[in-house]
């Protein structure tokens, strides 16, 4: 599997968060990932506490070109979701709304670490993880 793209994706969702947090302008900004593995599946959150994306934006944000970053070009999540789909994952996201934070969940073809294969990112199997980044 290509290990690049799965990191260009995250690369891609940990900076959104980061904008998002700046936007929000709560005084304690939270950056919470978490890896955790279901069945075959390694699923990786990538979730803040930040501006939060209204419903009618929920899809409009994977097309071509939509951003309201100011040097943004819009082009992150779309790729994203191509790459995802192409490794057999998949990339969504939730947000209960504007000022509410956003989740974005990254699903990528896993194998246990015993069972060591190529085309696949592997996780121990009942392995959690989770890391909070919290700036106040
Ligand atoms: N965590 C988030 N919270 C709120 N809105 C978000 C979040 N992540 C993405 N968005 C919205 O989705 C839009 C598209 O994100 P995307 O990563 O595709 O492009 P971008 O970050 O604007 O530009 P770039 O091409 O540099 O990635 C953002 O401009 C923003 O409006
Ligand atoms: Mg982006």
């Amino acid at each position: 599997m290509d290990k690049h793209k799965v990191l260009q994706i995250l690369i891609n969702l940990i900076s959104n968060a980061k904008y998002a947090l700046d936007a929000g302008g709560l005084p304690q900004k939270i950056l919470t990932l978490r890896v955790r593995r279901e069945h075959d599946m390694a699923c990786i959150l990538v979730i803040d506490n930040g501006i939060g994306i209204a419903a009618e934006n929920l899809t409009k944000i994977f097309s071509y070109g939509f951003t309201t970053h100011k040097n943004g070009h819009g082009f992150g999540l779309h790729g994203g979701a191509l790459a995802a789909k192409a490794l057999d994952g998949s990339l969504s996201v939730q947000s209960e709304g504007p000022g509410k934070g956003a989740t974005f969940t990254l699903k990528i073809p896993s194998q246990p670490a015993d069972e060591p294969s190529r085309g696949t990112l592997r996780l121990p199997q009942h392995e959690r993880f989770q890391a909070a980044l919290i700036q106040s």
